[in-house]
């Protein structure tokens, strides 16, 4: 039988010194898209631009004509440590010699060691991991979990919340938007306000198997809740007996000034949701952990919840030499430092610009930056892409462009952006700069 063979396309993306080779590299980048992954490319405009990602390291991205860009982005947050930080790149090529995929059926050393840190560097008595590929699956695992070792079904998450799109986190997500295409969704889900516990308390019923938030609202618009808001949520969680599910997909490893956001109100959560960052920027990596009485509960069958290649040796070696980069770099603390350093900038910044900027908030380095309109937030996102600095808006809130550099982001650097934001923001004010209009 002949099998009919498309043509194959070959994409070279090694370096070369002819110019030709890179518009050839942008071009059949953007048709590709275009035609395989979603027409939408059409309207992005790295491609439009000829922009591709071609090299990233440390807190630059470049792209394929060699401009550099700085990053304050952070890929959404997976580039705590940096992009490919040399500690991390050496785990994961040591682990490629050895062990890449594992057999399912040996003890697998590299799952263990790295769930053994994530015991020791979390809170509480937080001591058993589950890993799997994603922030998506690290929710939908932490409500199985958690409906599993309750025996009841509802769940209470918050507005504007983010938790992931398969369809329990999807349930969990707090966005029409996201959610309204694929109803009906799991049943049990409310939405109340973020920040507000008694709300929260309002919402617990006899069918109430846990709460689900975010310490800060990462999509929502870098929402930070007003202080003591988690320590309340954790007490009447406690008293009712409902579980506390806390999804640091986006706030863990470093990224608000403490290796765990919950930290920050000494909270110690019954379940913890991480991915993003926790594969060092290299490979994809999440976990639920909990405690042990909650684990017990999977103890009938070890396998009621599993993943072919969750915990795999290649990302767990990933995850152990970030673990041991943030922990020897001194980064959440550095964050910490970097974060005030960077808010208070742009908060000077706020009081030059009233006409455009309306609020800066955030912890360590996870911040928002709030514009008047949604034109003006896509219209200087744009322009800063032009002046070599990534930012984004965020999913929930359309006025906010979050700011989450890689947490080993230097002073200089901090100063580098605002010099770039303020050039946009004062080109405005004089008339000389007309902003892209650009869809949000
Ligand atoms: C707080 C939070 N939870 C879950 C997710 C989903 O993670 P992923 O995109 O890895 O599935 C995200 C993604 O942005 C997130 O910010």
């Amino acid at each position: 039988m002949v099998i009919e063979q498309k043509h194959l396309e070959s994409v070279n993306l090694k370096r070369s010194s002819s110019p030709e080779h890179y518009e050839q590299i942008a071009s059949q980048a953007l048709s590709n898209s275009i035609n395989h992954l979603n027409t939408a490319y059409r309207h992005k405009l790295c491609g439009a631009e000829g922009a591709v990602e071609f090299r990233d390291e440390g807190v630059y991205t470049y792209d394929n004509h060699g401009k550099r860009y700085l990053d304050c982005l952070g890929g959404y947050g997976i580039f705590n440590v940096g992009h490919r930080h040399p500690k991390v790149i050496n785990a994961v090529k040591a682990q490629l010699d050895q062990v890449c995929l594992h057999s399912q059926d040996l003890l697998n050393p590299w799952a263990a060691h790295l769930a053994k840190q994530l015991s020791e560097i979390t809170p509480g008595n937080l001591q058993y991991s589950f890993f799997c590929n994603s922030g998506t699956e690290a929710v939908e695992g932490a409500i199985k979990l958690a409906r599993l070792a309750t025996g009841k079904t509802e769940i209470i998450s918050t507005k504007n919340a983010y938790h992931g799109v398969s369809m329990g986190a999807l349930s969990a997500t707090g966005r029409d938007c996201f959610r309204k295409p694929f109803e009906p969704l799991l049943n049990g889900f409310v939405h109340v306000p973020f920040g507000d516990a008694d709300a929260i308390e309002k919402a617990i019923n006899e069918n109430t198997a846990a709460v689900i938030l975010e310490p800060i609202q990462g999509e929502g618009g870098i929402n930070v809740p007003p202080p003591g808001f988690l320590r309340k949520v954790r007490k009447i969680t406690k008293e009712r007996g409902v579980l506390l599910i806390l999804d640091e997909v986006q706030t863990g490893m470093g990224r608000t000034g403490r290796m765990f956001a919950c930290e920050h109100e000494g909270v110690v959560p019954d379940i913890l949701c991480l991915a993003k960052a926790l594969g060092g920027g290299v490979m994809p990596i999440g976990a639920f952990i909990s405690t042990p009485e909650i684990w017990h509960v999977l103890e009938p069958n070890p396998s009621i919840h599993n993943s072919t290649f969750g915990g795999n040796p290649l990302a767990c070696s990933a995850a152990t030499a970030c673990i041991d980069v943030l922990m020897e770099e001194n980064l959440p603390a550095r964050s910490a430092v970097m974060g005030n350093y960077f808010i208070s900038s742009l908060k000077d910044l706020m009081a030059k610009y009233p006409k455009y900027l309306s609020d800066v908030r955030g912890r360590g380095l996870l911040i928002g930056l709030e514009f008047k309109t949604i034109e003006l937030r896509t219209g200087v996102q744009h322009e800063l892409f032009h002046r070599g600095v990534l930012v984004a808006g965020t999913m929930n809130a359309n006025r906010t462009v979050r700011i989450e550099p890689p947490l080993i982001i230097t002073r200089p650097q901090i100063d580098l952006m605002i010099r770039t934001l303020d050039g946009i923001l004062s080109d405005l004010q004089d008339g000389v700069l007309e902003l892209e209009d650009v869809e949000a």
